[in-house]
């Protein structure tokens, strides 16, 4: 079995770790984790019986992959010794924003590295992960990488100048949705209904509208005037989006996130 370390055990590395033991591609004492302070890591053990390494010997001992999950701003404190520590492994990065190349150089004596941006359904196995590598990559590794992430959704690979829209796409995605989400409990509240009543019709409106486009494979413009009368009450609600120029808003959106994406790749 492939043995897995973890270096940074926070929230994206506990999806990945989960997803991995869930779909049976690794078990728990095959992994081993660190983090910084140590408070996320111990965490992480002991939620799902992964192994707390003592330090950095202790974690890449033995191992074949190492998934670097820390923050893109931590990048430039870890310990250089990670260079020799890391020969021969493959290495899966899941900083926003971060090159191969630039992986490559500091990583200079892994077998491969490889930039992957999964997003946070990945822990329920419902997540994308689009990922990039040079083409020196062993095919071996390439298809280790789809197997690993395949048990945690869907993937995808992609050209790596493509990696920071990916990244504001489906990386960040699911931060606009829930924001979007949150936006329409608030609202259905302010119109009068209770707060546990707003959360059940809004969260199951949105769920069940998620699988209608997935089971009937219609475009959301179809299912969108599938439930929108001429002059109904979907279309005055339709309007006032208009009016606010929804769709001009999204590319600013995503705009946004691409840009602070290629910035956390340069920290
Ligand atoms: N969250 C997302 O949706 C998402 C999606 C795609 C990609 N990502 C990427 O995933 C990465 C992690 O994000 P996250 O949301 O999981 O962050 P997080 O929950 O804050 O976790 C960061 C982890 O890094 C550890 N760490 C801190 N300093 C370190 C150091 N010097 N050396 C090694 N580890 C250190 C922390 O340990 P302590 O807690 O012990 O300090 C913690 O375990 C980021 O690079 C982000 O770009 C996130």
């Amino acid at each position: 079995m492939i043995r897995f370390a973890f270096l940074g055990a926070g929230k994206m590395a506990s999806a990945i770790a989960q997803g991995l033991i869930a779909g049976g591609i690794v078990t728990p004492e095959n992994i081993a984790c660190l983090g910084g302070t140590g408070t996320s890591a111990r965490r992480l053990a002991e939620t799902t019986g992964i192994r707390l390494a003592t330090g950095l010997d202790d974690l890449l001992n033995n191992v074949d992959v190492l998934v670097l999950a820390c923050k893109p701003q931590q990048f430039k404190l870890l310990d250089p010794r990670l260079k020799e520590l890391t020969k021969g492994k493959l290495v899966l990065s899941v900083l926003a924003g971060f090159t191969t190349a630039r992986l490559a150089e500091f990583f200079s004596q892994a077998r491969g590295v490889v930039a992957v941006m999964p997003n946070t359904p990945t822990q329920v196995q419902a997540g994308v992960t689009a990922w990039a590598a040079e083409e020196t990559l062993a095919p071996a590794d390439a298809s280790l990488v789809e197997k690993c992430f395949g048990c945690l959704g869907t993937v995808i690979r992609i050209k790596e100048s493509l990696m920071n829209t990916v990244s504001a796409v489906s990386g960040s995605g699911p931060g606009f949705f829930f924001e979007i989400i949150s936006a329409f409990e608030a609202a259905a509240v302010t119109a009068g209904l209770d707060q546990e009543t707003a959360r059940q019709l809004v969260r199951q409106t949105f769920i069940g509208s998620a699988r209608l486009l997935e089971k009937t494979g219609d475009s959301p413009d179809a299912l969108r005037d599938a439930v929108t009368s001429p002059n109904g009450s979907t279309y005055a609600g339709l309007q006032v989006l208009a009016k606010h120029d929804l769709r001009g808003i999204f590319p600013q959106v995503i705009a946004a996130a691409v840009v602070r994406s290629g910035e956390l790749g340069k920290m």
